[in-house]
């Protein structure tokens, strides 16, 4: 009896032994199968700052100064990027005016204004915008894609036409953007995109003074005549070492750089050349002066802008181009002031 007890108390142990075994393999299982198929996220997952979505590790809190581009590696999607690269830095050579198949009317590249390929804090830098987009956009009155903001630049700043989403300069551009986007978190904006802030002053802009500041400051690269001056070597060859600002091959007049407070809040950060946003050279005034004097002069007519903004309460002060919804004259919201 007494060894007949003993014998059934061990005999329950291993089975008590046996079962915990098992239930510690089948959570190990479980786990492991949850982390291969983790469940799609949820719209409260959404609204979280997911670290693993789109290969965005949130490191960046602030677009870096001096922001190395990352090696391209020798993938498919590697040289996709390298490629829009190349896209964005050399837009004249690969697309313009010039090429068989031109995409631009101009011979600038996307990174006259979005310098140093597109990775200067505050010259509206495209690190991080893979997880920015799809943001609203007021001009369109709606939720834009990246390609369809990209090609906003297609037809205004680069005054050419808008490309299918699936062109293959599209997905290399989008690429490239994911490529320096890595290191940036998703659905929020970081410090030193767009553009640096600028209150403008109480007054309207003074050309004339601006064309004094354009004289001392801008006209020994941009020209006399803002035509530029052309490039003949390298990479600079069939575009400009230093862009036109105004003439046939500048940005047109539905431009976002022909806004004014854009110009001036771009030229602040970014002009003359070498100038940061932490040392700038120009002041508020003299900014807004000289944005002024170089959006008054004659550029390339954008069609159809006054469909631009379907909601017209949404346009910012400074378009400069009609309808309005208030009395301001078209000369105010062109040159200020802006207190209304
Ligand atoms: C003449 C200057 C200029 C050129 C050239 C230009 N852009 Fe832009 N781009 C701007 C300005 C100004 C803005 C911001 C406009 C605004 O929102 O007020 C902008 C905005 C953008 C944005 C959105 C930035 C953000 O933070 O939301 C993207 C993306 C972009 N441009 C891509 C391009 C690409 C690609 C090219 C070349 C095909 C290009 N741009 C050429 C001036 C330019
Ligand atoms: C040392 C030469 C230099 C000076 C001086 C200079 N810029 Fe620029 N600017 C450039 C270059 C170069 C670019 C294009 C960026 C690039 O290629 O890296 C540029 C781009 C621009 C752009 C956007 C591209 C375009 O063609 O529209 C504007 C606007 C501009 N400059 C305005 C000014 C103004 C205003 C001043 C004077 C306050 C000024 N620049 C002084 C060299 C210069």
């Amino acid at each position: 009896m007494h060894y007949n007890n003993q014998h059934i108390g061990l005999v329950k142990l291993v089975k008590y032994i046996t079962v915990l075994l098992a239930l510690v393999v089948l959570l190990i299982v479980c786990a492991v199968v949850v982390r291969r198929f983790p469940s799609p996220p949820g719209p409260a997952d959404l609204r979280l700052p997911p670290d693993s979505r789109q290969g965005h590790s949130a490191g960046l809190t602030a677009v870096p100064d001096n922001f190395e581009i990352p090696a391209f590696e020798d993938t498919p999607e590697g040289q996709l990027a390298a490629y829009g690269y190349r896209l964005i830095t050399e837009t004249y050579a690969l697309v313009g005016p010039d090429t068989r198949d031109p995409l631009t009317g101009n011979r600038l590249a996307c990174c006259s204004c979005h310098l140093n390929g597109g990775t200067k804090p505050f010259s509206a830098p495209y690190i991080g915008l893979s997880g920015v987009f799809p943001i609203y956009i007021g001009r369109e009155d709606k939720i834009e894609s990246l390609e369809e903001r990209i090609n906003g630049c297609f037809e205004r700043s680069m005054n050419g036409k808008a490309l299918d989403v699936n062109h293959e300069v599209m997905r290399a551009m989008i690429t490239y953007i994911r490529h320096i986007s890595k290191e940036a978190p998703v659905g929020v904006r970081i410090k030193g995109q767009g553009f640096v802030d600028f209150t403008p002053p109480a007054r309207a802009a003074d050309k004339e003074r601006g064309a004094a500041v354009y004289e001392k400051n801008c006209l020994s690269c941009h020209g006399a005549g803002g035509e530029g001056i052309k490039g003949s070597t390298g990479n600079r060859e069939g575009g400009y070492l230093y862009p036109p600002l105004w003439g046939p091959d500048s940005y047109n007049d539905g431009a976002g750089m022909a806004r004014l407070l854009t110009a001036a809040r771009f030229i602040k950060a970014n002009m003359p050349l070498g100038v940061t946003h932490d040392s700038p050279v120009l002041t508020d005034e003299e900014a807004y002066d000289v944005a002024a004097f170089v959006n008054s002069q004659a550029r390339p007519v954008k069609a159809d802008k006054e469909k631009d903004y379907p909601d017209l309460k949404k346009k910012p002060k400074d378009c400069p181009y009609p309808p309005y919804t208030d009395a301001v004259s078209p000369e105010q919201h062109k040159y200020g002031p802006f207190n209304f």
